[in-house]
């Protein structure tokens, strides 16, 4: 049976020499049963110390974890019924695939009788069947990743946690693994927290991603939601890609802000533009998508082409609008449109519909 899992104000502080290190800072997040969040963040940002809080490995300084509604802050690990896969989990080499995969059902006492079918059922799920017979050492690389998955979502954990467990691997197996558990977590409706500091894992992977930055919880949304509507700087540009640039709001009105931005004035409907102030420095996010490039006269910006790159489905554009400040844009591949090269003089527009601004 899956649970869902609460976290209610969890800090963690570590002392470091006569200082206190705060690893985590006042989070708080429900996850739902049969859900799969992903803690997404830079390294050093508290993720891998929630996840060790939660299995217990790790008292919180502060705060409590509840699983399924029971408070569990003071259990054992071995108490809490949760699973976990880390970075490392190698398989033991001198067993089998079944021994492998039964070795966890066997520490749990489940009858000797039911393990065989068990074994044979978590195989066949994971596109393994037949192999029970084999060593470690007698399958591919990809085989030997879905006998570590089979091995512990066999054991149908209340929920599991995982802790970039696909760093170590190339990008091909990476991503046939991150469908591999999205698929055995569907169809078992485990509950599972799923960390990595790569975004296109968190956002391929889960229902809600819960982005962390230093210790703190900058946001937790869908991925699209975090795409569309990130509530501060960080999120738009830990998300997706944006262009940061700085302002200086001239002027608010109920649904956009005016800002001053490299000696132009721009107006902003996005972001959080109930939070800015006339006078207020503010920080300008606009994603490459949103930038167009044109003719230098009577654009919004005057900029020159500073690097140009070709990347498969278009061109990729560096400008540089003030000595130092680089907007990043797309544009179309040559032969279906305009291909400006290095060292051009170049309009840019931003899309005033896809511009945010945040408090900086
Ligand atoms: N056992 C520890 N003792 C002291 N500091 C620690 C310890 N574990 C983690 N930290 C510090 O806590 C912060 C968060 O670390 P961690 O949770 O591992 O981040 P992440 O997994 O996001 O990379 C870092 O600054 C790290 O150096
Ligand atoms: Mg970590």
């Amino acid at each position: 049976m899956s649970l869902g899992i609460s976290l209610h104000q969890l800090s963690k502080r570590f002392a470091r020499g006569k200082e206190a290190v705060s690893a985590v800072d006042g989070i708080s997040l429900d996850v739902e049963a049969k859900e799969m969040v992903a803690f997404l963040g830079p390294s050093g940002s508290g993720k891998t110390t929630i996840l060790r809080i939660i299995a217990g490995f790790e008292r919180p300084t502060e705060g409590r974890v509840l699983i399924g509604g029971q408070d569990v802050t003071d259990l054992e690990a071995n108490a809490r019924g949760i699973g976990f896969i880390f970075q490392n989990y190698a398989l033991f080499p001198h067993m089998t695939v079944f021994d492998n995969v039964a070795y966890g059902l066997r520490a749990k006492r489940v009858p000797a009788g039911e393990i065989p079918r068990k074994v044979a059922e978590i195989l066949e799920m994971v596109g393994l069947k037949g192999v029970e017979k084999r060593f470690p050492n007698q399958l591919s690389g990809g085989e030997q990743q879905r006998v570590a998955l089979a091995r512990v979502f066999v054991l149908d954990p209340r929920v599991l946690l995982m802790d970039e467990p696909l760093a170590n691997l190339d990008a091909s197996l990476r991503t046939r693994m991150l469908a591999e558990i999205r698929r055995l977590q569907r169809h078992l409706g485990t509950t599972c927290i799923y960390v990595t500091h790569d975004q296109k894992e968190a956002l391929t992977l889960a229902d809600r991603v819960a982005v962390l930055n230093r210790g703190r919880l900058e946001q937790v949304g869908t991925p699209l939601e975090l795409y569309e509507a990130p509530q501060n700087l960080f999120v738009a540009d830990f998300i997706g890609q944006a262009n940061l640039l700085r302002g200086v709001v001239k002027a608010v009105s109920a649904d956009s802000a005016e800002i001053s931005v490299c000696g132009r004035s721009l107006r902003v409907r996005r972001g959080r533009i109930e939070t800015l102030k006339s006078g207020d420095a503010a920080g300008i996010a606009v994603r490459p998508s949103a930038v167009s490039l044109g003719a230098a006269r009577e654009a919004f910006l005057q900029g020159r082409v500073e690097s140009r790159i070709f990347a498969g489905d278009r061109m990729e554009y560096e400008i540089e609008v003030e000595e130092g400040v680089l907007v990043r844009a797309y544009g179309a591949l040559p032969g279906r449109g305009f291909v400006f090269s290095e060292g051009d003089p170049v309009g840019i527009h931003f899309d005033p519909g896809e511009t945010m601004a945040f408090p900086l």
